[in-house]
Parts: C-alpha cells; structure tokens; sequence
C-alpha cells in the first residue's frame, strides 16, 4: 500500500508516482476560468529555471515572515511535530518541496485544480515524502480530522467560496492541527473600484490579450519607479487613503491600480505577477475583521495574525 492512500476517504485512488488524479475541472464558470490562466502563468515561469529560483528564494523568505516563523530551523522544527502537512493550491510545489526536506519524516501532499499540480509533480519526484493531487481544495477527497498542518498560502481568494473553502480545509485538521492562511487585504477605494471593473472586463480578453495588459503594466510600474520620486499625500479617508511619505509608483499602485515591478525581480516574473492579478476570474478582498470571523465561525483560535498592505495572514489553531 502506498504511503498516503490511507489519508483519502476512497482508499482506491489513482496514484500514478507521486501524483494523485482526482476531478480536475470544476462547475463554476469563474472557477474554471481561474483555473486556466493559472495553468498558463506557471506553464509560463516553469519555462525559466532563474525565473524560478528567484521566486523561490523571495517567497520562502516572505512565507517565514506571514506565519511567524522566525527561522528555516524554527519552521522545520514545527514540520517535524505534524505527520501529515497540505499546501493547498501549491502552484509549481516548491513551498510543498520546501516543507518535505525540512520535515523528511512526515507526508506533504501539494494540491492544485491547476496544470500547475502536474508540473509540480514532475519537478518534485524524488522527494519520497511529497505527492501531488490536481483537484478542488474546496472540496478535497482527503479524511477529515487527518492533517495536522493546512497551509493555504495566496490562495482562498482564487476559490469560488473562500468561506466555504477555509471551513473545508477546517474540518481537515487534525485535534491541536494548525491552518495558515493568506486573503488579499482590501484596498483603497480607487484601487479597489479599478480592480472590480477591470477584473470583468478582463474576461473578454483573450490570454494574449492579458499578457499584453501586464506587459503594459509592468513598464509602467518600471518607468514611475525609476523616476525615484516621493512626495506627501494628506490623509484621504474618504477614499481610504492613508497619509504619508509615498514613492510615486507606490502611491499608484496601493491607491489605484496594480503596476508592479521590482528591480530584485526579472520583467518577466512582474509581468506574471500583473498577470496574476487582473486575469483570474476569482480574487476576492477583506478586512482584517472579515478574516478573523472565519476563525470564530470554524471555533478556531487564531495563534499568529500579521498584515501588511498587500493581505491580512494568520495561524488558525484547532483546540
Ligand atoms: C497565486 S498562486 C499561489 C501558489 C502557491 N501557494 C505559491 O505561494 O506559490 C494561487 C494558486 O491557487 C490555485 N487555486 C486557485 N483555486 C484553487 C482551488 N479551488 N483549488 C486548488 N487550487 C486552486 C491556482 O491554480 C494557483 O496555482
């Protein structure tokens, strides 16, 4: 018997090396769509080994930050205590890969309802302690009470029902087990206005269409960065804007429309990144207090809460 068959509710599923099929499309149009520019961004960065690596390096330096972990060491000593760890929507699976070295005795499984879960696969096979399952993390086929570590890193956003989806990941946590979670934060009204209208009319772009968007964007994120141009903008709470010293491209960015760029980036991981933002069908906003009501209504306690501009993150612990 295979090492994580005894995790699923259907013990008779099709493992093929490390890969896990389960249903792959979903019955929600906006879902689905979500879902296909995700298969095309990671298609797209997968092709660039550097690329790659240097998200890596700049997301795993970043998720120890959101979850309050204050080393790789202190990270990994926190693996080793759950024998079962799930990065639901693990995209390429290097923050999955990432969780098996550092917890070699426990089984990491890495889903996404993208093609992303195949190339995952295909990159992380000789880690023995990893799988990967394309499906619904809304909806997962995996045992209830079974994970004693959910993280949902830049996800639940992108899924149909975010609520719906962190009371499934929830139910899947194990007695003391642990869920991390990431929501983009709302914005400033502008911004969040241009990205509501945008995100619809986005849909009758064609992927090309939507490449060539965030190739716009990114140049001028690029430009008005390299312009190294700050000033003062007065508190604006009617728009929700906050005061203070702002670089121009940062100030058009949090308050108005999503531009980015960043010089320790290569263009074309900015341009994934503009991608990422305006092509997906699915990316919902909250407030801090809306995050924290999913803890209350799942009868979790939060045990870490971080936010920045970007998102609210936290560590739902399950009593
Ligand atoms: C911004 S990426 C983040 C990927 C990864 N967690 C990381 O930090 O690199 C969002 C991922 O969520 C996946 N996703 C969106 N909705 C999903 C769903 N309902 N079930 C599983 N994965 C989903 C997408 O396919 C995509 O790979």
């Amino acid at each position: 018997m295979n090492a994580v068959n005894h995790l699923f509710q259907d013990e008779d599923v099709a493992i093929e090396e490390n890969l896990i099929r389960v249903s792959s499309n979903s019955a929600f149009t906006n879902q689905e769509q979500t879902n296909q520019v995700f298969s095309e961004k990671w298609g797209e960065v997968n092709k660039e080994e550097e690329d790659v690596e240097k998200m890596i390096d700049m997301q795993l330096k970043w998720y120890l930050k959101l979850y309050g972990f204050s080393s790789n060491d202190d990270l990994a000593a926190f693996l080793c205590r759950q024998n079962v760890i799930l990065d639901a929507g693990c995209g390429l699976g290097y923050k999955a890969a990432w969780f098996a070295t550092l917890a070699p005795d426990s089984t990491v499984i890495g889903m996404d309802f993208s093609e992303a879960a195949i190339l995952a696969a295909n990159r992380y096979k000789h880690i023995k302690n990893l799988f990967f399952v394309r499906g619904d993390i809304a909806n997962t086929p995996l045992k209830k009470g079974s994970i004693g570590y959910v993280s949902c890193d830049q996800v639940i956003h992108h899924t149909e029902k975010p609520a719906e989806t962190f009371k499934h990941l929830a139910s899947l946590l194990a007695p003391g087990g642990e869920l991390a979670c990431y929501v983009y934060a709302k914005k400033a009204l502008p911004r969040e206005l241009v990205d509501d209208y945008f995100r619809e009319y986005s849909k009758k772009l064609t992927h090309q269409q939507l490449w060539e968007l965030s190739e716009q964007l990114t140049e001028l994120g690029k430009n008005l960065t390299k312009l190294k141009a700050s000033f003062h903008c007065p508190d604006i709470p009617a728009l929700g804007i906050k005061g203070g010293e702002y670089d121009v491209q940062r100030f058009l960015y949090w308050n108005f429309l999503k531009c980015f760029w960043r010089e320790d980036s290569s263009d074309k991981l900015s341009v994934a990144t503009n991608f990422d933002w305006y092509a997906p069908s699915n990316a919902a906003r909250y407030s801090l207090e809306e995050f924290n009501q999913w803890g209350i209504d799942n009868k979790l306690e939060k045990v870490f809460s971080h936010s920045e501009e970007a998102c609210h993150t936290g560590r739902f612990k399950k009593k």
